[in-house]
């Protein structure tokens, strides 16, 4: 690999100027530095945006901060149970956090996504959170902060908030629209996948950091042996699962059915149809009754093969879908968020005619390189190292004088964003994640999990 250490070097000392302070302690790191652009709330902490700077420190062994800001973040939980339906639900976690001076005293203020555009609750929050504090005491070996009181209730409040009370029967998690990293309406309501990846890696982390005697741990195991069971066998898809849905019989009745969820195959896009290569395969976007999102999207499915919700030959096939459709989803700029594009018809009515979200735009098939990390992660993991070396030089030979934007444009990721920040720091921290974690492959453990024993006697929906 020819990275220069020169462009490391720069990497690392923006990351350290977006640190933010409370009280004297570095607790976060704000979303951008872009001197040009009104801040908004980029100049807040943002849950899911550290989770990227968090990895690169942790791989770096900088784990004060990472310990300082899982404190704030738990202190900032929702904590009372209350009926009024604006305030955050009990266990949520805010997607983003200030520190603001009150009376001349330090003071945090968090967003549960009053604030945001649209008013989107951040579903993902507290998924990174139990995400992070699972790397964080593998990476010290300190298991009191995960094992106290404090963390052991704030754990149990998300899973509260997950899986005790709900109106579907499926195992996987049912959110609004725009509930994640793509915080916009894009047609992710219901059950998309990129979620239900943070869920499943979020109920591992809890597994393993919850006491052996807390009464969560047998729901945990439950739950997560029919999540794995049923995404693996009804979100994938591959060229001879595409040719069984081409082929389905529809509105079929009762239990032994094979279309369980009543898909019509007219429904199928054309697109798919010349896309999918006879090697490679990916979990589709979305799958709930009388619907499938045919859509890949990146950070699911990358997110898959690194924490084995994709059993070991699913997690290669996305590699080889990587490696064969390359220039779609890698292209001048690793990595693409979503392919492909919503345009003209269905871009109007599913993203409600958003102009940020216009085709090959920003989260609707844009270039996102803070996926850098999870695509070394998931090449470690499947052995295919070489990918996510190549996926980062790309990167490194445009991202210093791009002056680490925020996102590119275009079919190929060739533009800088057209309202992309300068100075974003998931994007800095992207790089350096990767990077890390490719020259420390061993790392990569942090963010992983082993095949989950509880997969294998788990039984599907259409027999319970
Ligand atoms: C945008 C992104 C969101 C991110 C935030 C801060 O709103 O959609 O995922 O957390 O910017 O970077």
């Amino acid at each position: 690999m020819t990275i220069r250490t020169d462009f490391i070097e720069e990497a690392w000392t923006e990351l350290e100027k977006s640190i933010i302070r409370y009280r004297g302690e570095p607790v976060g790191t704000v979303a951008a530095r872009d001197p040009s652009i009104e801040a908004l709330n980029y100049d807040q902490c943002f849950t899911r945006d550290f989770a990227v700077s968090a990895v690169a420190f942790l791989l770096r062994g900088d784990t004060d901060i990472v310990r300082n800001f899982l404190n704030v973040l738990a202190d900032l939980q929702s904590r009372d149970k209350h009926l009024d339906c604006f305030r955050p639900g009990r266990g949520l976690m805010p997607a983003s956090f200030a520190v603001e001076s009150r009376d001349g005293e330090e003071v945090l203020l968090p967003d549960f996504g009053e604030h945001a555009i649209a008013r989107v609750p951040p579903v993902d929050s507290g998924f990174w959170w139990l995400i992070l504090l699972r790397a964080y005491t593998k990476r010290t070996g300190d298991t009191s902060l995960a094992g106290s009181a404090k963390f052991q209730q704030a754990i149990r409040l998300i899973l509260e908030l997950c899986i005790a009370s709900r109106f579907d029967m499926y195992p996987t998690m049912l959110v609004p629209d725009g509930s994640y990293m793509i915080d916009r309406r894009m047609g992710v309501h219901g059950y998309p996948f990129d979620i239900q990846t943070l869920f499943h890696a979020g109920l591992c982390a809890a597994q393993e950091l919850l006491a052996e005697d807390d009464e969560y741990q047998s729901a945990i195991k439950e739950r997560l042996g029919h999540l794995s069971y049923h995404i693996r066998r009804y979100f994938w898809l591959d060229f001879q699962r595409l040719n069984e849905i081409y082929r389905y019989r529809v509105e079929e009745y009762g239990r032994d059915i094979l279309n369980a969820f009543n898909i019509y195959p007219e429904s199928i896009p054309g697109w798919v149809m010349g896309w999918i290569p006879s090697r490679g395969g990916y979990f589709a976007g979305n799958l709930g009754p009388g619907r499938m999102d045919f859509r890949f999207f990146a950070q699911g499915n990358l997110m898959a093969a690194v924490t084995s919700l994709a059993d070991a030959e699913q997690a290669s096939a996305i590699m080889d879908l990587i490696e064969q459709r390359w220039n779609d989803l890698i292209g001048e700029m690793p990595v693409k968020l979503c392919f492909p594009a919503l345009e003209a018809q269905d871009w109007r009515t599913i993203t409600g005619a958003d102009p940020k979200n216009s085709a090959w735009s920003y989260h609707n098939g844009g270039n996102w390189p803070f996926l850098l990390w999870l695509t070394a992660a998931a090449a470690v993991r499947t052995g295919r190292e070489e990918l996510a070396e190549r996926a980062l030089e790309t990167a490194a030979s445009r991202l210093a004088t791009a002056q680490w934007a925020e996102y590119f444009d275009g079919r190929d990721g060739r533009l800088v964003g057209k309202e992309a920040r300068a100075f974003q720091t998931w994007t800095i921290a992207g790089v350096l994640g990767a990077h890390e974690i490719l020259r420390h492959p061993e790392l990569v453990e942090l963010f992983s999990f082993e095949e989950n024993a509880a997969v294998a006697c788990s039984v599907s929906m259409d027999e319970v």
